[in-house]
């Protein structure tokens, strides 16, 4: 598989916004119309307010297909499910830094490299830098939540681009590496105002599964 780097213009298109009767077809959809890697949106009606799917979903993409999957974890309890996540085949597990009873974030990082994928951590919109900072130097991804996270459809928060220059400024002090992941309400402008701020990874769901040409949405956010 490729090794993609925080210089690659990466698109994840939100398996979220697919329709979930077709889901392998719609994996094959968003392959064919360029999509880089697919985002699973992982909520468990605790952390967020909404259920979506969980390892099975990310197992039944994964036997049909090769395209790298990037797992995001909104669920009370990662490390307990880490193994299973790990087993479906994901190539990126992020999971979120606000705090859980007994989450240990440095922890769930380790384990999840350890288990041979990729780590990323996400804020939500009203997190602090500050709150990930400690952890940059164990992650391969930083994901800033343009949205408060639950659904898909919401509008982009421009306020958090001040988080991603941030993490820009840190990864060059440093000499880190993280990919800069935006999530929430991407589309051909508000990717432009990402990419302006210093995020490589665009996920967008309903602007590339439900756009009448997915292909042509794709390569719109990729142009921007
Ligand atoms: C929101 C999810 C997003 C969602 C984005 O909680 O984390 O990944 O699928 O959907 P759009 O692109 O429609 O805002
Ligand atoms: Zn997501």
């Amino acid at each position: 598989m490729k090794k993609w780097t925080f210089q690659d213009r990466i698109i994840a298109p939100s398996l979220l916004a697919a329709d979930f009767g077709r889901v392998r077809d719609e994996t094959s959809r968003a392959i064919n119309s360029g999509g880089d890697w697919l985002h699973l949106d992982v909520m468990d009606g605790h952390f967020v307010d909404n259920i979506s799917f969980g390892p099975a979903m990310i197992q039944a993409v994964h036997e049909t297909n090769d395209i790298f999957l990037d797992v995001h974890l909104m669920i009370t309890r990662p490390d307990h499910f880490l193994p299973r996540f790990v087993e479906a085949g994901a190539d990126m597990i992020t999971v979120h830094v606000e705090p859980e009873s007994d989450h240990d974030v440095s922890k769930t990082l380790a384990a999840i490299r350890a288990a041979g994928c990729q780590a990323g951590l996400a804020l939500n919109p009203a997190t602090p830098f500050e709150e990930v900072e400690p952890y940059l130097d164990q992650i391969d991804l930083l994901l800033v939540m343009t949205v408060v996270p639950g659904f898909g459809g919401q509008s982009f928060m421009a306020e958090v681009m001040s988080k991603v220059k941030s993490a820009v400024a840190l990864r060059e002090k440093s000499g880190l590496s993280y990919h800069i992941q935006v999530d929430g309400g991407v589309g051909i402008s508000t990717a432009k105002t990402a990419a302006n701020a210093g995020a490589n990874v665009m996920v967008a769901g309903s602007s590339t599964f439900s756009a009448e040409d997915m292909g042509a949405a794709i390569q719109a956010i990729r142009e921007a």
